[in-house]
């Protein structure tokens, strides 16, 4: 059941906050995901959320919960968290991007009121991973993931692996692993249904959990399940009163597998019964597919595919990484859809369950990794270190978007006995997969399968002569790029982005690259441009896309959409030299252009083969549109043709003026659940709709209904552009609507309009 709603927060704590009868009047009540201290989005000093912080929750358990056992379970807390209930600790976690969660049991009244405080320490603490260094991003603070009351029977299932296993071949089986907490007695049994959709393709059960015995039976929907079933009770892997329940469904008849273009997800079902009678039932999401990095690159069904992606922090402007579900797995769309990415890295730490989910069903694969940036801790910091290896690997193995395990602390020194470690650990939970741990050295030892390495030679990949090479970052801090930047620099940035692919595409061995990076981000103060943002992204801290955004959006076939995106504003005097913009850039993946200035023909291009002939769409090149310093100048049209037929036109205005105001929502309809948010954008552009980013202006702001608005209002225009989020009110019972007006200065007003439909309510 859902916990998000209904808490109590009060800011920095005050003594005997945590305390049963503590009088919380003065609080606010917020609900999860909820960030400690909401924040300008640049130029702060994170000390502004460093502090320790208290959430109060008050809830009756709902009836039917005699008998059963309870927990607490906490998706994420930044970045150490003590929980209480009715004033006494249940258990102390130390790391923010990990779940956690404490059996309550004991703890809970069955009749009464409970009260669940928990104590938020959002310091840097240097005994969690990934503090004790430096670091270059900012963790935020608060209880900035769901919340969840279990309630389940004295014996029960407490995660199930369900690993697709030989998927191209007639042989493909599914082994799934069936952890169980609490006594097993002879009356349990264990099964397993795979289902698509509502239609089950395949089932297993009902056997004994306990013992050795069982077999495999009730085959229906066609599935021609034999033999197999092989089930072993008893092994303790988790902890007392633990076991493991090993099964294996083969699966011969056709199976639809998970891949970029069709990633197909199927559902497992564990039931476990007892006297025959179901007590327990745990639901996951699997897709059938065979991920492996070779010395030929990786492979993805059987196929070559070349990864080109890009490295994703999860933090937002304003409220750090506290946003919804809808919010993060917008990113995934982001950069599955616009950005044309095949590929994202979560660095550095495993990212929200709901950009994963998101990842899944789009087709984008995944390079997860766990908490760290250069810095190792102490041998109890390790510990924690190797514990994050099992929680990020228990908690999201059956994602088939993952399909890299990162062991390492990012660009950490070798430490031998360390990582042997780590990857054992890795090796042993999910054999599936191969592991990677990314480095910044070459000569580093190598004790993964799968050699990651941040390589930021802006010109030449040195030889890596490392079989299984995946280049996990390029570009970032060696060339930081705004929107505001002249010319000559935004060009440069979308051509290094360009290069480096261009190489990687060189040759079989190279598995690809992972660019640094999809979004700025917030950063300190020893990092950065001077105002908490490292401007490396592709596009802004708002998802907005700058020129480098072009060349990966470029990469796609033309038969999934048309592109043509120029890497320049056009203006005559904005570079050095004078007289130009030139050369130029234009992303695009057309086979020919024709640009017209003032109407007139001035140069028809090609793809440039010569140089970045490795690309699937090379960029355009031209130095040919040189204007004349004190001649008028005029608009720039391009024209993009394939095979013969013009498929696109783009113009750009010639006469510098902010012409139009744009504000639109990612979605039309939020749920009335108190949390729930979308982005809106905010853009000032020429007469055709191209980016103006000089633009400035404060744009004010006026939300009517059940929502507020998360950001700075009036919100000022930075390079022409900026977003805040609408986040819901909660609603039960009837619909509501927000409206949102934003007011430009001199472009006038745009209206925003958001339907909310009610939340279900929360059980308790
Ligand atoms: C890398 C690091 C990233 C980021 C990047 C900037 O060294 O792994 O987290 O700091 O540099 O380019």
């Amino acid at each position: 059941m859902s916990l998000n709603r209904g808490w109590l927060y009060g800011g920095e704590t005050v003594a005997g906050a945590t305390q049963r009868d503590f009088d919380d009047g003065a609080f606010e009540r917020v609900t999860i995901p909820h960030t400690n201290k909401v924040l300008p989005w640049h130029s702060f000093d994170d000390r502004e959320y460093q502090f320790v912080s208290v959430y109060r929750r008050r809830l009756r358990l709902p009836a039917g919960t005699e008998g059963k056992r309870l927990f607490l379970d906490f998706d994420g807390v930044m970045t150490a968290a003590t929980v209480f209930v009715n004033g006494q600790e249940v258990g102390k976690y130390l790391g923010g991007y990990t779940p956690f969660s404490f059996e309550v049991t004991e703890h809970f009244e069955r009749d009464g009121e409970n009260v669940v405080a928990v104590e938020v320490d959002s310091t840097e603490r240097g005994d969690i991973p990934p503090f004790g260094g430096r670091i270059d991003y900012l963790t935020f603070g608060g209880i900035y993931r769901d919340v969840w009351l279990r309630v389940v029977p004295q014996t029960f299932v407490e995660n199930v692996f369900a690993k697709p296993v030989d998927v191209l071949s007639d042989g493909r089986r599914l082994d799934v692993r069936v952890f169980l907490e609490g006594e097993l007695t002879a009356r349990h049994e264990v099964a397993v249904e795979v289902m698509d959709g509502e239609k089950m393709v395949a089932r297993l059960g009902s056997l004994a959990a306990l013992g050795m015995t069982g077999g495999a039976q009730g085959m229906t929907g066609g599935a021609d399940v034999t033999g197999g079933a092989d089930v072993t009770g008893g092994a303790d892997v988790t902890g007392d009163g633990s076991s493991v329940a090993n099964l294996s469904l083969p699966l011969p008849g056709a199976i639809r597998l998970w891949d970029l273009d069709t990633p197909e997800l199927y559902r497992v079902v564990v039931t476990l019964l007892e006297g025959g009678q179901e007590v327990d039932r745990y639901e996951t999401r699997i897709g059938f597919r065979e991920a492996k990095f070779t010395e030929l690159g990786f492979f993805l069904n059987g196929q070559r595919v070349k990864l080109r992606g890009l490295n994703r922090h999860q933090t937002y402007p304003y409220v750090g990484q506290a946003m919804p579900a809808r919010v993060q797995r917008r990113d995934a769309e982001i950069l599955k859809n616009e950005l044309k990415c095949n590929v994202a890295r979560t660095s550095h730490y495993p990212q929200s369950p709901h950009f994963l989910d998101a990842c899944d069903e789009l087709g984008l694969l995944v390079f997860e990794e766990i908490p760290g940036w250069q810095h190792i801790g102490d041998a109890a910091w390790k510990e924690i270190a190797c514990r994050n290896v099992a929680e990020m690997i228990r908690r999201d193995w059956n994602h088939p978007s993952i399909m890299l395990w990162g062991v390492r602390i990012n660009e950490s020194k070798d430490d031998h006995d360390f990582y042997v470690r780590t990857n054992a650990i890795g090796h042993e939970l999910d054999d599936s997969r191969q592991t990677g741990g990314v480095r910044f050295n070459y000569q580093s030892e190598r004790l993964e399968d799968v050699f990651t390495m941040n390589d930021f030679q802006p010109h030449e990949l040195r030889e890596p002569n490392h079989p299984l090479y995946l280049n996990t970052e390029f570009a970032g801090h060696m060339f930081p790029t705004k929107h505001i930047d002249n010319v000559e620099r935004v060009i440069e940035h979308v051509r290094r982005h360009a290069h480096v692919h261009n190489m990687l595409g060189s040759d079989d061995q190279y598995a690809g690259g992972i660019g640094w990076c999809a979004f700025d981000y917030n950063t300190h103060a020893d990092f950065g441009s001077g105002d908490r943002i490292c401007y490396h992204g592709v596009s802004d801290i708002f998802r907005i896309p700058k020129a480098a955004a072009g060349f990966y959006k470029s990469q796609c076939d033309p038969q999934e959409e048309v592109v043509l995106e120029p890497a320049f504003q056009w203006a005559i005097g904005d570079q050095s030299e004078g007289g130009g913009p030139r050369p130029l850039l234009i992303c695009a993946n057309c086979d020919r252009l024709k640009l017209y200035v003032g109407g007139e023909l001035k140069a028809e291009l090609e793809p440039d083969h010569e140089r970045f002939g490795n690309l699937a769409h090379p960029p355009f090149f031209t130095d040919r549109l040189q204007g004349v310093w004190g001649a008028k100048w005029h608009d720039l049209r391009i024209d993009g043709y394939l095979n013969g037929e013009l498929v696109v036109s783009r113009t750009l205005s010639g006469a510098g003026v902010d012409r139009q105001f744009h504000a639109e929502a990612d979605d039309a309809q939020l749920v009335g659940d108190g949390s729930d948010a979308t982005r809106v954008v905010f853009r000032v552009t020429d007469e055709h709709g191209n980016p103006r980013p000089f633009a400035t202006g404060a744009v004010a702001l006026l939300l009517e209904g059940p929502g507020e608005i998360v950001g700075e209002n009036p919100f000022a225009l930075a390079g022409g552009v900026g977003a805040i989020w609408v986040k819901t009110h909660e609603v039960e019972g009837g619909a509501g609507t927000i409206r949102l007006t934003a007011r430009h200065p001199y472009l006038g007003e745009r209206v925003v309009t958001i339907e909310v439909a009610p939340a279900e309510p929360e059980l308790c």
